[in-house]
C-alpha cells in the first residue's frame, strides 16, 4: 500500500496505527464484486428531500458560498435550539450550539477540547468503531465497558472496574450503533450518576434520536442532565434524520462556555461546516416533519419484516428498538465475524458488517442495515442462513 513512498518518509505510526473500519473493509471489498445484496453500510436509502435540495440551491444563489462563523451560521443554530424546545421540552441557547462537518467532528472536537494526551475515553462495548479511530489519532487510551449481552445495556457495577484516574470523557450513544438498543431514563440517570461520582464528563452521542420504534418516548441526556448542564455535550447529526450523509452537517450541543473553545477548535480543522449545506440542515428543520415520521415508518416495517423472517428462517437476531441496525447471531460458526463477513461476501454476494469492528463483544454477530430494500433484506437472510448451513461449524 505504501510502495511509492520513500524509505524513511512513510506515514506517521499515529497514522498507521488507527484501526481501520471493518465496515469500510467489507464495502470496499463489497465495491469488487458484480451486483452484491449490500447490507453492510448504515446510509437511508432515500434521497434527501426535495425541498432540503432546493434550500440549498437558494442558499448557492443567495450568496451563501462564503466562510461563516466557526460556530456555524446563527440562523441554523437558533433552529437547532428550537428542534429542541419542540422534541424534549428543554431549553438551548443558540450560542451553545455549535454547526460541525457532521456529526463525526463534533465528536472528534469534544474529545479534544476535553481531553489531553494519555486521558482516556470510556466507550461502550460494542460501540461505532470510529470513536476508537479518533482516540489512536488523538493520543487518548481507550477504556471499554460491556453492554449486557441480549438488551445490549449499560451494567453500572461492571463499569466501576473499568476505569481509572486517565477516565476523563463518559461516551453514550442511545439510540446505539450497532445494537439498536435505547436506553431508558433510568438508565441515563444511572450513567449520569456514575460520571458525577467518578469526575467524568458524558459525551451523548443522539445522532439516532428520531429513529426511535418504542412506544415510550426518547429521552435525550439533555432533559436527564438538566440539574447537571456543565457536564454533558450532545452530539446529534442531519445525516440519518433527513437522509443527509453527504452534506456533512452536525452539531454539538454544549455547555455554556465550551461552546467557545470548540469554535475555535474548528478553525485549525474545517473552519465550519459548508455554507450552503447549513442552510440545507436549517431548510429541513424549518420544513415538514412529516418526512422523519415516514422515513421511521419505514424503517419500522423493514425490521418487523426482518424480524419475521429470522424467526421463519432460524435465525437470532437482536431486536432493535431504534437505528437502522440489526445485529445477527453467527456463534453457531466456528469463523471469527471478520471472516464470517468475507466468505459470505465471496460466495453468497452479501456484504455485512463484521461484529468484531464494533469491539470484542461485537465478536460472534454480523451486523445488517435496514436501510436497505426490503427485497435486498429478504434475499440477503436467506442467503445468510444458507451460509450458515454450510460454514465451519463450532464443536
Ligand atoms: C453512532 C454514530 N454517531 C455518529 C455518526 C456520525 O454521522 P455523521 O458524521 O454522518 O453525522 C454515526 C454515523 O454512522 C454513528 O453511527
Amino acid at each position: 500500500m505504501h510502495r511509492h513512498l520513500i524509505p524513511g518518509l512513510g506515514p506517521s505510526q499515529r497514522a498507521g496505527g488507527m484501526p481501520w473500519s471493518g465496515v469500510r473493509e467489507i464495502l470496499d471489498l463489497a465495491l469488487q464484486c458484480p451486483d452484491p445484496i449490500r447490507l453492510e453500510v448504515g446510509e437511508p436509502t432515500f434521497p434527501t428531500p426535495e425541498h432540503i435540495v432546493q434550500g440549498a440551491v437558494k442558499a448557492a444563489q443567495d450568496g451563501y458560498t462564503k466562510y461563516t462563523a466557526n460556530a456555524g451560521l446563527f440562523s441554523l443554530r437558533t433552529a437547532i435550539a428550537k428542534r429542541y424546545q419542540r422534541l424534549y421540552g428543554v431549553h438551548v441557547e443558540p450560542e451553545q450550539v455549535i454547526a460541525t462537518a457532521g456529526g463525526i467532528t463534533a465528536i472528534a472536537t469534544t474529545f479534544i477540547a476535553l481531553t489531553d494526551l494519555g486521558d482516556s475515553i470510556l466507550l461502550p462495548n460494542p460501540c461505532w468503531p470510529n470513536y476508537e479511530m479518533l482516540c489512536a489519532l488523538l493520543g487518548l487510551g481507550v477504556q471499554r465497558y460491556p453492554l449486557q449481552p441480549e438488551a445490549f445495556i449499560p451494567d453500572i457495577a461492571q463499569m466501576e472496574a473499568q476505569i481509572d484516574d486517565s477516565t476523563r470523557v463518559l461516551v453514550v450513544n442511545s439510540p446505539a450503533n450497532p445494537t439498536g438498543a435505547v436506553f431508558s431514563e433510568d438508565i441515563l440517570k444511572n450513567l449520569l450518576l456514575f460520571a458525577q461520582k467518578h469526575g467524568l464528563f458524558i459525551l451523548a452521542d443522539e445522532v439516532y434520536d428520531e429513529l426511535v420504534f418504542t412506544a415510550t418516548p426518547y429521552r435525550s441526556f439533555l432533559q436527564v442532565a438538566a440539574d447537571e448542564p456543565h457536564r454533558v455535550v450532545i452530539v446529534n447529526s442531519f445525516s440519518k434524520t433527513y437522509a443527509m450523509t453527504g452534506w456533512r452537517v452536525g452539531y454539538a450541543i454544549c455547555p455554556q462556555g465550551l461552546s467557545e473553545t470548540l469554535a475555535r477548535l474548528q478553525e485549525a480543522f474545517t473552519a465550519s461546516p459548508c455554507a450552503i449545506a447549513q442552510k440545507a440542515a436549517e431548510t429541513a428543520l424549518e420544513g415538514p416533519q412529516e418526512i422523519v415520521a415516514e422515513m421511521r415508518e419505514t424503517y419500522r416495517r423493514r425490521r418487523d419484516m426482518c424480524l419475521v423472517e429470522a424467526e421463519k428462517l432460524g435465525l437470532r437476531v437482536i431486536k432493535p428498538e431504534g437505528t437502522f441496525y440489526m445485529m445477527i447471531d453467527i456463534t453457531e460458526s466456528a469463523q471469527p465475524s471478520r471472516d464470517f463477513a468475507k466468505d459470505l461476501l465471496m460466495s453468497e454476494s452479501v456484504a455485512v458488517a463484521p461484529g468484531d469492528t464494533f469491539g470484542p463483544q461485537g465478536e460472534g454477530f454480523i451486523r445488517i442495515s435496514l436501510a436497505s430494500k426490503e427485497e435486498d433484506l429478504r434475499e440477503g437472510l436467506r442467503r445468510i442462513q444458507r451460509y450458515l448451513g454450510t460454514s465451519p461449524k463450532q464443536i
